[in-house]
């Protein structure tokens, strides 16, 4: 894999911002869930960065659980929305406040059609939390009550997200210069 210092266009969100963002998100989190029986669904594997840092800014019991999802894509970087379950939730949320967490919303069809299937195991309540936004290529309409950043139409990495596979340990989310970036021999 290339170094990615060869094809980053520029930092978009900076590790500190990132941090002092997340921070805000579980605050809010943590006052509209007071009480309630809240679990944290995490789509693997973008989301897991911006999980484990937001669960940590959580401060009432919660628990996690895990779905993972595979898009019948039409390239590297575009979804065509036929969505298939590829790793189930392990408990059952029937009845339990349940938050969505996501990495980035783009054309909103993933995310659409993981809703569509957890509403059919009847949570008491279902919600999206999503790191980013990128609300100018929404194909389908998602109902987002937690987002973190809104971003231009740019293909970044970083901080969860990859570019194909790699550099999702990155602490902060920068942009990808494609005309520098060279795929996998
Ligand atoms: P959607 O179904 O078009 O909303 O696509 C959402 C999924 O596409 C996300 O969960 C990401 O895995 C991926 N994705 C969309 N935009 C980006 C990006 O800029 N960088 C990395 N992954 C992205
Ligand atoms: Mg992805």
């Amino acid at each position: 894999m290339q170094d990615y210092h060869d094809f980053l266009g520029e930092i978009l969100i900076t590790e500190d911002a990132l941090q002092k963002r997340i921070a805000e998100l579980g605050e809010e989190i943590s006052r509209d869930y007071q009480g309630l029986d809240l679990v944290l669904v995490c789509i693997l594997r973008g989301g897991v960065m911006f999980l484990t840092d937001l669960m940590r800014h959580i401060t009432i019991p919660h628990a996690i659980e895990f779905m993972a999802v595979s898009s019948y894509g039409i390239g590297n970087r575009q979804t065509t929305g036929q969505v298939r379950i590829t790793l189930d939730l392990n408990t059952d949320v029937s009845g339990r406040d349940v938050i969505l967490v996501e990495d980035i919303i783009d054309s909103g069809r993933t995310i659409a059609s993981v809703l569509e299937f957890l509403s059919t195991r009847h949570p008491k309540s279902l919600c999206v939390c999503t790191l980013l936004d990128k609300s100018e290529r929404r194909e389908v309409y998602v109902p987002v009550r937690y987002c973190g950043f809104s971003i231009p139409d740019r293909f970044v990495f970083g901080y969860g997200l990859d570019i194909d596979e790699y550099y999702r340990n990155l602490p902060f989310v920068g942009v990808v210069d494609l005309d520098r970036y060279k795929l996998n021999p």
